[in-house]
């Protein structure tokens, strides 16, 4: 672990010297090789989005207010009125090209379908009169609980065409989690799959809805796409064959128009506390901003490029960077169903082979995973149509950095490393490919449009240095607020730093003014570029009958940036082993929240006032020596937990 420890760490950070400038092949050909934009925005940062909202977005109705800043309540192009279906749909069909691929689709076990701009707007005008004839109106909460199929763009694409908010759930989360999103959105309905695939197999979908809607009273019906064949349970007058509803339906569904503040979506996303927040998203603040920054951050030629971004429509990532970004783009994209180990440990390079992808978008996590696998994995296919690489999601090392740079992009494709979060609704700091000189490790600069600055303790500025990260201007894309609590969204991201949006991340700035993320200050984990809160796995394992009490924290992890470590102390007389504890959180919220370890301990290190120490718990984790434990109730208990751990390295 130690050595590890090195090269995915600060320190590997600090001592990077590399740089890497645009080539002269990229620079003849990009869309931004010099300052312009960085100059025109720092002008006149609203005039400089009011024009990129012009240029890139059709709007029905001219907006008369580009900015209503009422801090921290933002309203953009007030007035306007705009429909995001029409802009990722309609525009590119009336526009003639119709014929366009719009998803290259590849299904797990090797299933395709090729999807055109004309084929996606016919589904989603039928599926969006489908959910008008299920009484779905403008304003109504639709979740979406689907695997990675191309219905669940369709689904989305048929809210937005209607104005009914969506909340994607991505399919690893459990039935409680599922339930707890629907209760707080007062959900109507749910659109799901039987199942979808994954590692070769079929995980059932449809039995967590119907659990979900047995914990809740809101849903009134469930519509379901047949995708794994798995056998399911159907509730007559509620349950509805997607593929039924859509058999007739005409394909004329005008686009109405919405207002530019219309809710878009919710996405909910953890904190530090055990509830999950709703973050709001609205309609031409946001689509202005993924088209934006889809459009520069990856340099598109919407003619030649086929792009594909990893991540599933679950997150943020894949709303803005699959659906909403690149369809409003009108570009053409590969969606894939699956794990990048099935069949084999190639797939995806096998998949960037077949259809020529220009632009990958992927997290570190899959880059220090394929590192693993080794070079002999992509050296099987011929990559040479990339011509650009990016990431996001969690810090990357330079290791990984460099990797990515040279058996993935054999030394020619620029790597866009992008910071951002799901309240930015889109990317924030990242270089522009074509303008700006990378560091391995470095997400560089706030883009053309972005304030952002570093600040100390004292809310002080930071010119050079660490610092924690804040927003000190609105942006199109921010969330609008948290569903149905604003005192949480004031408390969260407003009140630590007077008149800055504070994110929640650390950052450093070197001598030339790179920024380099470092991570979350807060509770908040992340564990393969996902979000998970200590205090929602406390909660998961607390709610175990045989436990007392539970502390966890997130430890360094070579491969999935961190992972979740768990220290339980269980009731008197009661018995439980680590994997039933385990298994009990993948229950509660869902795979992706299983600690890698659970350790059962009759005690926990508290300061002298009962304060769980988790700096120490993460010390011990991370197997680091401990230094002064005076300030503790008990000392003793960490020479036992830190001999728990070493016993566990061993494993
Ligand atoms: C982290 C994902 C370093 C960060 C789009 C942020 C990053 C959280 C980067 C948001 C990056 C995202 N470098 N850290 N390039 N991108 N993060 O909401 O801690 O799932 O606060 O949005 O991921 O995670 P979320």
């Amino acid at each position: 672990m130690a050595e590890h420890e090195h090269t995915t760490g600060i320190e590997a950070l600090a001592n990077e010297q590399r740089t890497f400038p645009p080539t002269e092949q990229f620079k003849a050909s990009t869309l931004v090789a010099g300052t312009q934009l960085y100059e025109e925005a720092a002008q006149n940062d609203e005039a400089f989005w009011a024009r990129q909202a012009s240029e890139l977005v059709h709007w029905d109705t001219e907006w008369h207010t580009t900015l209503d800043w009422q801090l921290p309540y933002a309203k953009w192009f007030d007035g306007g009125t705009l429909n995001v279906s029409y802009n990722c749909l309609d525009r590119h069909v009336l526009a003639g090209n119709g014929d366009k691929v719009a998803f290259h689709w590849e299904g797990e076990p090797g299933d395709k379908r090729t999807i055109t701009y004309q084929d996606l707007l016919d589904e989603v005008s039928q599926f969006a009169n489908v959910l008008k004839g299920l009484g779905v109106e403008k304003g109504d909460r639709v979740m979406i609980y689907m695997p990675m199929i191309p219905e669940a763009a369709v689904a989305m694409l048929a809210c937005a065409r209607i104005g009914a908010p969506h909340s994607v759930v991505f399919g690893g989360f459990s039935s409680q989690s599922l339930a707890d999103r629907i209760d707080d959105a007062e959900a109507k309905i749910i659109i799901t799959a039987d199942g979808g695939y994954r590692r070769g197999e079929v995980f059932a979908l449809k039995p967590a809805a119907d659990e979900a809607c047995e914990k809740t009273s809101s849903i009134e019906h469930v519509v379901v796409v047949k995708r794994g064949g798995n056998d399911v349970e159907w509730a007559d007058g509620r349950d509805h064959w997607y593929h039924e509803l859509m058999d007739g339906v005409s394909t004329d569904c005008p686009a109405e128009p919405m207002e530019a503040e219309h809710l878009l979506f919710l996405l909910y996303t953890s904190g530090t506390t055990g509830k999950p927040k709703g973050i709001m998203h609205t309609t031409g603040g946001y689509l202005t901003h993924v088209t934006y920054t889809h459009k520069y951050v990856f340099d598109l030629q919407p003619e030649n490029d086929v792009f594909w971004c990893t991540a599933d429509v679950g997150w943020i990532t894949g709303h803005s960077y699959i659906v909403y970004g690149p369809l409003s783009n009108g570009c053409t994209q590969v969606m894939y169903e699956g794990v990048p180990n099935h069949p084999g440990n190639d797939r995806l390079w096998e998949i960037v082979d077949e259809y020529g992808v220009t632009i990958f978008y992927t997290a570190p996590t899959a880059i220090r995973t394929f590192m693993k696998w080794g070079a002999d994995e992509p050296d099987k296919h011929d990559l040479s149509s990339l011509r650009l690489l990016g990431t996001v999601g969690e810090p990357i090392n330079p290791e990984a950095w460099m990797w990515y740079h040279d058996v993935i992009g054999k030394g020619n494709c620029p790597i866009v490393d992008t910071w951002w979060q799901t309240e930015t609704g889109g990317i924030m700091i990242s270089p522009l490919p074509g303008a700006t000189t990378t560091k391995p490790g470095s997400a560089t600069f706030p883009l053309p449009g972005v304030s952002a600055e570093l600040v100390d303790d004292e809310a002080n500025v930071v010119p050079v240095g660490g610092g924690y990260l804040t927003l000190t201007r609105p942006w199109p894309g921010m969330l609008r607020g948290i569903w149905r609590d604003p005192e949480r969204y004031q408390e969260t991201y407003w009140s630590r730093f007077p008149d800055r949006y504070f994110a929640g991340d650390g950052a450093k700035l070197d001598d030339d003014g790179y920024l380099w993320l470092l991570g979350r200050v807060d509770d908040v984990m992340n564990v393969s570029g996902h979000r998970i809160s200590t205090t929602e796995v406390e909660s998961a394992l607390v709610s175990h009958p045989s436990v007392a009490e539970a502390a966890v924290v997130g430890a360094t992890d070579a491969t999935t940036g961190q992972a979740v470590f768990a220290y339980v102390i269980l009731r008197g007389g009661a018995d439980a082993d680590e994997q039933t504890l385990r298994n009990h959180v993948a229950g509660e919220i869902g795979a992706i929240a299983k600690p890698k370890r659970v350790f059962i301990t009759p005690d926990l290190p508290k300061t002298r006032s009962g304060k769980i120490m988790r700096r120490l718990l993460r010390d011990v984790a991370e197997g680091r020596n401990i230094g002064d434990t005076t300030t503790l109730a008990d000392a003793s208990i960490v020479d036992e937990l830190q001999s728990k751990a070493a016993a566990s390295a061993d494993d």
